[in-house]
């Protein structure tokens, strides 16, 4: 997959000089403000300075009675979570998105997490940002809410935007090889880049959480994807700071927002317990093994040849998923090209 605008290298390999760099914001030196996101923003944040914003805004539900749909003890729960009316939605979330959009530097990304009830709000905020549409991401969770009389909600949007103008992160081969397969042969690179997530949620009894923390996998996939080393990763939300935590443990410079000030003080105080990078030997490695003579046409000799070296192999005592794996790497074709080849020759 190659997108024009897209970089799929890293900054270490020449990456290109982008947006505005505000040096006082570092993996070592994580940055928060206990403010309103909107005026914070203002205050605090010049034009293009930010490479990534992942965001999960308060839900414009009954935020403070979640915790009677969800089965766990409120006593772990950080009292003050801060809800919007549904009435303000459309006006708050076109709000914070044209901050959002700001901040971003060109070809930065923003990644909005959002539920069902004000979908509308945040898409009709999102178009008039004039950031432009790359995904609409399906995250299927555990722990959906019981119901008797409909079907159990158990998933989530993620809308995965970018600003116009500059070249986009995307390490394709961020996680997986193009030819890495699961028992049954299916390409685990295509099932990771699908735009149906299904990750659980973290179960943490017995700690002091927010209301709704994001699971690290989730949060560690969107940055592996889409972010470098020392990125600026913001997060205009941050709740119990899941989107910092996983940043700095990345190794990139965690920013954020948070208007809740007992949420603030207690999970500001976790984020410095984290090792600037601690994560990463922990995370899922994959590289760019695209065949080098993929896409290239089979001649009527290299199709004998093929035919021919599948034959040994198979006398030598292969099975044929084993005798096609030699013929990738002696071919430096892809699986399917090796199968629909040797369909060619009847075998
Ligand atoms: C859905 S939660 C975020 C959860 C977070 N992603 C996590 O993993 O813990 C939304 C958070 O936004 C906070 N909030 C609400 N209005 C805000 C505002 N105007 N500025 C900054 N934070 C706000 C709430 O207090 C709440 O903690």
């Amino acid at each position: 997959m190659s997108m024009a605008g897209v970089v799929s290298t890293n900054r270490s390999a020449g990456m290109p000089v982008r947006g505005t760099r505000v040096s006082e914001f570092t993996p070592q030196r994580p940055k928060f403000w206990c403010v309103d996101c909107v005026a914070g923003a203002r205050r605090e944040l010049q034009d293009g300075c930010v490479d990534l914003i992942v965001t999960d805004p308060p839900y414009g539900i009954d935020g403070d009675t979640l915790h009677k749909h969800y089965n766990r003890k409120e006593r772990f729960v950080i009292d003050g979570y801060t809800e919007v009316s549904r009435k303000d939605y459309a006006d708050f979330s076109r709000r914070w998105i044209r901050e959002a959009a700001r901040v971003l530097r060109p070809g930065g990304s923003l990644y909005v997490l959002s539920g069902y009830t004000n979908l509308l709000d945040v898409l009709a905020a999102l178009r008039e940002s004039g950031l432009r549409e790359v995904n609409h991401i399906v995250w299927k969770y555990n722990f959906g809410v019981w119901t008797e009389t409909k079907y159990v909600s158990s998933h989530y949007h993620i809308l995965y935007y970018e600003k116009p103008g500059g070249p986009r992160t995307f390490h394709q081969f961020s996680r997986f090889c193009s030819q890495e397969r699961n028992d049954a042969g299916g390409s685990l690179l295509y099932q990771d880049l699908e735009d149906v997530w299904s990750i659980k949620r973290e179960y943490k009894p017995g700690q002091t959480k927010n209301k709704n923390e994001l699971p690290r996998a989730l949060l560690a996939k969107i940055l592996q994807y889409s972010s470098d080393p020392e990125d600026v990763v913001c997060d205009f939300f941050l709740g119990s700071f899941a989107t910092a935590k996983v940043a700095k443990g990345m190794g990139r410079s965690a920013i954020g927002f948070e208007i809740n000030r007992a949420a603030f003080k207690h999970q500001e105080r976790q984020v410095e317990k984290i090792e600037v990078g601690s994560m990463l030997p922990s995370l899922r490695e994959g590289r760019d093994d695209t065949p080098r003579k993929k896409g290239e046409p089979w001649s009527r000799e290299l199709l004998d040849d093929l035919a021919a070296r599948f034959r040994a192999h198979r006398r030598a005592g292969c099975n044929k998923k084993k005798a096609m794996e030699f013929l990738q790497e002696e071919f430096e074709r892809g699986r399917f090209s090796i199968l629909k080849a040797l369909e060619r020759r009847g075998l």
